[in-house]
This record gives C-alpha cells, structure tokens and sequence, in this order.
C-alpha cells in the first residue's frame, strides 16, 4: 500500500474528525482507523480483503468483533495471520477496544504511544513478532490493562519505571529488556503471572518487600536473566503460588525454608544459581510439588528421608551438587516419579532397590556418584527409556531384564564402572536401544553378533572393556549405526568386510586392538565417515586407494600397524600429519622417514644391472641391441630408469638413484609411465605440439638452433651408439658445433608434460665442472629428446682401450685429475642436492674427458 494513499487515508480520517461536529451522521472513525492499520502493513495472505473504506462500520470484517449494542470494535484478533510492516498511530481511535492481540506475526519496529488512550483496553498481546525498540512511555497509564504479553520480540532497554496497577498477566519473556525490576511492581497487587524470562535483567529483586507481598500471585518466573542476591525469607504468605522459575540466575545463599510453606506449589525450578547448604525439611510438606530442580547449585547433605513424602513428585533433578550419603530407600514412595536425576554428586551405598519401586520411572540418571555394588535386577523391570549409571564404582553383571524394558530403552549408559560379564543375550530384543556406551568396564567377554539386532542403534561406544576375540560381521546389519568405538579392547582377527554394511556410520574407531589382516576396501562403502582410527594394531598390507574416494573424511590415524605402500590420493589422505601415519612397515610418504615399501612383486630398487643391460655401456653399445624389458611389473621401474639413465648419460655418469626424493612425485610417476604402459591409449589431455625446452640463460643451446624442428634435427643426426633406454646421436645445430641428443626408446613413458618437466628439471640443476650439464630437451608425446653439450674427445673407457694410436695414452698425473675430477663430480651429486642424488653405476665408458684430461 503506498504511502500516498496513507496519506490520503489519515488526511480524510482528520476531515472526518473536524466535520464530526457539524455533520449528522459522522464518518466511522473506527473504518478509518483500521484501513489505515490495513494500509501500513503487508498482508501476503490476504487475510483483511474483507476491509474496505465503503462499508459502514468494520463490524462485519473478519477478525473483528463489535459490542452488539454500540457497534463499536471492541476486539481485534490478528493472530498469526503473516502480517509484517510497522504498526502506524491510529489506532487509538478504537476507543471501545477491549483486546488488542496481533501475536505471531512478522511484525516490527517500535510500538507507537498512545495505546494508553484506550481506556478500556484489557488485553494487548504483541507476543512473537518482531517488535523493537524500549516500550511507549504511556504504558504505565493504560488504565484498565490487565494481561500484557510482550514475548518473543525484541524489545530492549530498561522496563517502563512501573506497570498499570491494574495488571493481571505481566509476560515479558524472549526479549532483551536490561536493568532492574521496577521497584514499584508491588503495587500491581492483582498480579497473578509475572514471567520476564530469557531477558538481560539484572540486580537483586526485593523479595520481602515485592513479590512475596503480591499474594495472589501463581507464577514467578525470573529465569534466565541476571539477577542475584540472596532469597529472602517471607513468602510464606503466597498461598497461590503455583510455579516459581528462578534458575539461571545468580542467586546465592540459602534455600528459603518457607517455601514450604506454600501448599499449591506444583513446579520450583532453582537450578543453575549459586545456593548452598542443604534442602530446608519444610519441603516435606510440598505434598503437591510435581516438579522440583535444583541443580547445579552447591547445595551439600544427605538426600532427606522426607523426600518420600513429596508424593506427587514426576520430576526431581538433584543432579550437580554436593549431596552426600546413601539413597533413602524412602524413594519408593515417589509413586509418580518419571525423571529422576541425582548425577554428579558424592553419593555413595548401594542403588536401593526401594528406587525399583518408583513404577513409573521413565529417565534415571546416577552418574558421577560412588555408588557401588550391583546394579538391582528389579530396575530392569521398569519400562525405563534411559538409563544412566556411568562413572560409579558398580560392579557384577548386566541384568538380563525384562520384555518391559525390552520395549522402552532407549539410552542405556553404564560406563565407566566395573561391569563385567557377557552382554545377556536377552539385549538383542531391546529394539529401541539408539546409544549403548559399556566403555570403560571388564566386561571380559565377546562381542556378541547379537548386537547387530539393535535396528536403531546409532551409537555403540565399548572402548576399553576387556572384549576379545573377532569383531563379528554382524554388527552392521544394525545399518543405523553412526558411531562404533571399539578401542583399547582385545579384539584380534580381521575387521570384517561388512563393515561396508555400516553406511551411516561417521565415526569408526578400532585403535588400540590387535586386528590383523587388511584394510577392507569396504570402508570406502562408509560415505559419511568422518573420523578413522586403527592405529595400535597389526594390520598389513596396502590401505585401499579406494579409500581416496571419501569425502566426508576429517581425520584418520593408522600409525602403528603394519602397512605399506603409498597413501590414496584422493580425501585427506596425502596432508595426514606424521603422527597419524608413522610406525607402520613402509608408507610411501615424504612426511615419514621410515622406507617406503610397495606391495608390488618387485621393489622400487633402480639398479640397472638388476636388469637385462647389454655389456652395461650405455653411451655406446657394441654388439647386441639391449632389449626393454617386456614384463609390466618392472616396466614401471625402467621407466624411472628410463629418465635417470639417460640423463646421466649426458650428465657423464652412468645410471642415478634417486632415493628417498619427494615419494609421492615419483609414486604418480610410475604410476603414469604404468598405465600408459598398460594401456595403449593416449590421453587426449597431451598436447600434441612439440615442446623445446632449453635450460639456462648462459647456454651453448639457443632455441633459434631449433628454428627447423627437433625433427629435422633428428634426420641429419648420426647415430653414435645405443643404450638401454635410448640411441644417442651427434646433432649439428650450426657451423661446427653438436649436440649430444638421446632419443628415448620408449615414447609416451610419461604421458604428462608436466611430469616429465619437473622430472627433467630436477637433474638439470646439476651444475658443476665435472658434470656435462643437461642442456635442454624436447618433447612430444611420441617423442622424448635430452640434450647435453657433444663431448668430442670420447670416454675414460675409450682412452684406456680403444684409443688405437690416434691419442698418448694417460700418464699417471692425468689418471689422477681423472679420479678427482670424478668424484668431485660425484660429491656435488651427493651433496648439494636435496633429496641426494645418488650415483649408481660409476664407470669408464661414463667419464667423458675433454682436451686436458677434464
Ligand atoms: C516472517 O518473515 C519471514 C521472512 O522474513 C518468513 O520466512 C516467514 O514465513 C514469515 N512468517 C510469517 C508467520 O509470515
Ligand atoms: C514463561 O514464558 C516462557 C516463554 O513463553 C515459557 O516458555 C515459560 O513456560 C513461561 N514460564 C512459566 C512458568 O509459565
Ligand atoms: C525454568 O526456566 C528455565 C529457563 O527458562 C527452563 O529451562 C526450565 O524448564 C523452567 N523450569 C520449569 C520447571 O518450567
Ligand atoms: C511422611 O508422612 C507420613 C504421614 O504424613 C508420616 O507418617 C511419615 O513419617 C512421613 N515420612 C517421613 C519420612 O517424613
Ligand atoms: C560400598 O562402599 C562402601 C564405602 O563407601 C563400603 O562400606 C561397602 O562395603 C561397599 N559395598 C560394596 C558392595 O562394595
Ligand atoms: C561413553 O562413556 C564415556 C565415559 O563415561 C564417555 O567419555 C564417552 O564420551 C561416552 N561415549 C559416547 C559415544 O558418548
Ligand atoms: C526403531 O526401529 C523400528 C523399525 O525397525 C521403527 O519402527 C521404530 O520407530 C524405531 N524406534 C525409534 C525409537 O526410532
Ligand atoms: C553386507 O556385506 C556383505 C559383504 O560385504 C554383503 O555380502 C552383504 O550383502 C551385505 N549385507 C547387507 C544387508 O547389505
Ligand atoms: C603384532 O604382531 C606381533 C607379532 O606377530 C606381536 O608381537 C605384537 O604383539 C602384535 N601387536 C599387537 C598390538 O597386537
Ligand atoms: C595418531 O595416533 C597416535 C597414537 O595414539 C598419536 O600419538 C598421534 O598423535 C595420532 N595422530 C593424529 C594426527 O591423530
């Protein structure tokens, strides 16, 4: 609705107001009003369309109602009708208004002054919406305003410094009022209900002089703010008093013993404050008491034997204290009683049976006591939903229970005690079981297959509780499971297959037990697992790489078993810190200094004279044409040899073992040169082109020496010799001046540009005056060319034998400058480099001299 026709709207309600006194018949100030109401707000659902300014009088529009005999509006109902905008003035002029209720809906900004112009207004209820801002200043002068529900919006700032004396119903809670009570609130003496909580209101509130004076007052509830102080004596002359919430607060001090004295109370919630010293026995007559919390507080004492007599107790939360002693078997009497929690206190004794006797107990919580002996038989007789015993000093064994309970257990909590004994079998009929947590007993027992029955449990913690014996696959025919912990136990045998069967499970931990076998590729089923914990077994063999494909995976520790090989690829895998992969046999990852160990049938050991080699010279091979290795398995490792060899050709020396470099660059390595092995397909994400890459600046190579293509290069080559892994040639790039070119044998070894790159570059760094530094290479998939400078004066191994009478042969001051030149050569190999590269196959025919011996 434009603000246009609101103007026009309030303009013509003004004319109206001014002509009244003239015209006959006045204008309905009433239409009016409520149309301009209309025309402020939104109304998605057109919930108003029967609110139009021609009619008469609004008393026939829906949510409004009219006096029979003055036709004027007395009520307005708007409730959760999905109105949102802004309340506008006007509506004031519902002078007859008895009620005013607008709750639920999605409407905000400040509420406008002038509602204390209404002086019949009764009820106003804004509650749920979006209202903000500190309340209209006439709020304490509406004068017959008895119910006023403000809940759940957003009002803030001090409360108004009084309310209308008139109130009833004061309900102030979900909002962000601040500072204190107003002191003049023991003047409202018809309050019935006062609820501010959930607020920011602080201070201490004058008990004595304020609330406990109000005597009809029903329900009190301070909870949820800020207040502190000490609760006053003096209430006992609240004879209504039905509900009083004071929890979290920060009261302190002692529990007013006239509480006691108030005979309706059926609720009293003083949890989560500061009190202390112990329950005052006037309790004792709280014979209609259906709730009593105090906990967490620091009340101290026994539990009294007048509890019993709180007959209509249902709830009773005593949980987070200092109650000491034994329970009274007085219990028994709380007939009603269906939560009962006593937790994280200092009792101590026996569970009495006499708690048995509470029939209708639904939730029973001992946790955190020193309770001891047996649980009692009879407690699973109950139709219990949850049962927690956990952290006390129980012992004996599970109670075998009953179909009763068979059918309502939800939770059952008995860890951290001294359980022992089997799981009875009778638990597999327990349908309904969701968590089951017996961790931290001696239940010295087996896992029993039965477990899997529980078709809607999701949680199953037994860590630490003696189990030996296999983890039964059976487990996961419960498919709701979300969260197995079964370490620090003794379990052996393998973790079974069906684990994959466990697809909800996000939360898989065996660590600390003495599984042996594989990994199951299986796991990799477990789609929403988050966390993986085997560390501390003997398991073995490869961690499937399947394992890569889960996403969700936020931690994994499988340090201290007995694996190898290299990490999955893909999820969290390759970032694992050391501590979750280190004391195994052999992963493959740069973080480990352990060697890297490959379940494949041969080792990742570059010796080339493992391998079928010729007369094992390299630069030039007389005599038969070494073959390439035909067998897939070792064709992987030849491929890395394929590059080292062949670059320590032109290096001078013969074949380089590259241990322990960057494991997972050489691992993706092999595993590409692998597959393309394998496979005779290309892939189609090579670049087809041709690629010279020369290193340096300061090079002899220039890439204008290519200017005609490596292919041509190639055609006038003259063949100087065949290695394992390629034919070296003389090139002629110019007038006078070669290149050394190895043409790789085995085109396509490594797919990847990229890889063969980084690969290349790596050696190409090696600079020294006693390595014939690699000067550049050329590649195409199908075709892999290294080039060094060409060595005229020939090898060690061609002076010392075949030097025929064209050269002296050496003196001995020259064959020394040889050795030293050479293992310098060596030495920058081993030193400067990091990870080393190490030389592997030092011999004559790879010391190449130039003209003095060099
Ligand atoms: C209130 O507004 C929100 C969006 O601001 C909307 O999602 C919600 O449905 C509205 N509520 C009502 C009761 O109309
Ligand atoms: C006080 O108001 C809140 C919010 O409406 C409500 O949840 C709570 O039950 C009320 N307290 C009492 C004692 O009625
Ligand atoms: C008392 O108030 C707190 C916080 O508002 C609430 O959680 C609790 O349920 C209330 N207690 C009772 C008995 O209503
Ligand atoms: C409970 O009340 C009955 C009678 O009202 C009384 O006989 C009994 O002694 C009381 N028990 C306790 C433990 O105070
Ligand atoms: C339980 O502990 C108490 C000491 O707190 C001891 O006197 C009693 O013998 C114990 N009972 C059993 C069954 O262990
Ligand atoms: C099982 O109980 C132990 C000891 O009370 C606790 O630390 C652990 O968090 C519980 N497990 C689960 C899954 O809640
Ligand atoms: C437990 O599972 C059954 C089906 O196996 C289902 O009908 C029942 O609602 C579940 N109970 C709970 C508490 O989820
Ligand atoms: C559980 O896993 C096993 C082996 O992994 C499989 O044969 C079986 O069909 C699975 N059962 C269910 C219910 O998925
Ligand atoms: C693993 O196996 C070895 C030998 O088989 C054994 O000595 C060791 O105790 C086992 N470790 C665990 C945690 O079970
Ligand atoms: C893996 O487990 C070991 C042994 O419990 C532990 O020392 C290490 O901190 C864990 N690492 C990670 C990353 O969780």
């Amino acid at each position: 609705m434009s603000t246009l026709l609101q103007i026009l709207l309030l303009f013509s309600l003004l004319c109206s107001i001014a002509s009244a006194t003239e015209l006959p018949v006045p204008l309905n100030d009433e239409v009016l009003s409520l149309i301009v109401f209309k025309s402020s707000i939104t109304d998605p659902n057109a919930a108003l369309a029967t609110w139009t300014e021609s009619d008469a009088t609004p008393c026939s529009w829906t949510h409004v109602e009219c006096d029979a005999a003055t036709s004027r509006v007395v009520r307005l109902s708007l409730d959760s009708l999905g109105l949102s905008g802004e309340l506008p003035r006007g509506l004031d002029r519902l002078t007859s208004l008895h009620s005013l209720s607008l709750s639920h809906n999605n409407l905000s900004g400040p509420v406008p002054a002038g509602l204390s112009l209404l002086p019949d207004l009764h009820s106003l209820d804004l509650s749920y919406n979006y209202f903000s801002g500190i309340l209209p200043e006439d709020i304490p002068l509406m004068p017959s305003l008895r119910y006023l529900d403000l809940s759940f919006n957003s009002f803030s700032g001090p409360l108004p410094g009084s309310f209308p004396s008139s109130l009833r119903f004061l309900m102030l809670s979900g909002n962000r009022f601040s500072g204190p009570l107003p002191s003049t609130l023991s003047q409202c003496s018809f309050l019935l209900h006062i609820n501010v909580s959930n607020n920011q209101l602080s201070g201490s509130p004058d008990f004595s002089n304020g609330f406990w004076s109000l005597t009809r007052l029903r329900v009190i509830d301070l909870s949820g703010n800020q207040f502190s102080g000490v609760l006053a004596e003096g209430m006992s002359n609240l004879r209504s008093l039905k509900v009083l919430n004071l929890s979290r607060n920060r009261f302190y001090g002692s529990v007013p013993a006239g509480l006691g004295l108030c005979p309706h109370l059926s609720a009293v919630d003083l949890s989560y404050n500061a009190l202390d010293g112990s329950l005052p026995d006037s309790f004792r007559y709280l014979t209609s008491l259906l709730s009593l919390s105090v906990s967490n507080n620091r009340l101290s004492g026994q539990i009294p034997d007048w509890i019993g007599n709180m007959s209509a107790l249902q709830t009773l939360d005593l949980s987070n204290n200092k109650f000491t002693g034994n329970l009274p078997s007085s219990l028994s009497g709380l007939k009603d009683l269906s939560y009962l929690s006593l937790s994280n206190n200092l009792l101590s004794g026996v569970i009495p049976d006499s708690v048995s006797q509470c029939t209708r107990l639904s939730e029973l919580y001992l946790r955190g006591n020193s309770f001891n002996g047996t649980i009692p038989q009879a407690l699973f007789n109950l139709g219990l939903e949850l049962l927690d015993l956990s952290s006390n000093g129980l012992t004996g064994t599970m109670p075998p229970g009953s179909a009763h309970i068979a059918e309502t257990l939800r939770w059952l909590d008995l860890s951290n005690n001294d359980i022992t004994g089997t799981i009875p079998a009778e638990m597999a009929l327990y349908y309904n079981l969701k968590y089951v947590n017996l961790s931290w007993n001696g239940l010295k027992s087996q896992l029993p297959p039965e477990l899997g029955l529980f078709k809607n449990l999701t949680v199953l913690d037994l860590r630490s509780s003696e189990l030996y014996g296999a983890i039964p696959g059976e487990l996961c025919d419960s498919s709701s499971l979300a969260v197995l912990q079964l370490d620090g136990n003794s379990l052996s045998g393998p973790i079974p297959e069906e684990i994959g069967n466990c697809s909800a499970l996000y939360l898989l931990s065996l660590a600390h037990n003495s599984l042996t076998g594989p990994v199951p590729a299986s796991i990799s089923d477990l789609k929403r697992l988050e966390i993986l914990r085997l560390e501390y077994n003997n398991l073995t063999g490869e961690i499937p790489q399947q394992l890569g494909t889960l996403q969700n995976l936020l931690a994994v520790n499988i340090s201290n078993n007995r694996l190898v090989g290299r990490l999955p690829t893909g999820s969290i895998f390759q970032t694992l810190d050391q501590s979750a992969i280190e004391g195994n046999l052999g992963i493959c990852s740069p973080l480990v200094s352990e060697p890297c160990k490959m379940n494949v049938p041969k080792p990742l050991v570059l010796d080339p004279n493992a391998y079928p080699h010729g007369n094992g010279n390299d630069l030039v091979t007389y005599g038969s044409r070494p073959g390439i290795p035909k067998r897939h398995n070792f064709l992987s490792v030849s491929a890395i040899i394929a590059i080292s060899a062949a670059l320590v050709i032109i290096l001078g020396v013969m074949v380089i073992t590259l241990l322990n470099i960057s494991a997972r660059r050489r691992i993706s390595l092999l595993d590409n040169a692998l597959e393309s092995m394998c496979s005779s397909s290309t892939r189609s994400s090579s670049p087809g082109v041709g690629k010279m890459v020369i290193f340096g600046q300061k090079n002899s190579l220039r890439s204008e020496d290519f200017v005609d293509g490596a292919e041509s290069l190639m055609n006038k080559a003259t063949e100087l010799g065949q290695g394992v892994f390629g034919t070296v040639y003389k090139a002629s790039i110019a007038q006078d001046r070669f290149v050394a070119v190895k043409k790789l044998f085995t085109a396509n070894i490594i797919p990847y540009h990229d890889d063969f790159d980084r690969e290349v570059r790596i050696l190409g760094k090696a600079r020294h005056p006693n390595l014939m530094p690699l000067k550049g290479y050329y590649w195409t998939p199908q075709m892999q060319l290294l080039m060094s400078d060409y060595a005229p004066y020939g090898s060690l191994h061609a002076r010392l034998h075949e030097n025929g009478d064209k050269m002296p042969g050496l003196t001995w001051p020259e064959r020394f400058k040889v050795a030293l030149g050479t293992a310098k050569g060596l030495a920058h190999l081993h030193q400067s480099f990091k990870p080393p590269i190490i030389h592997y196959n030092i011999k004559p025919s790879n010391i190449l001299l130039d003209e003095n011996c060099n």
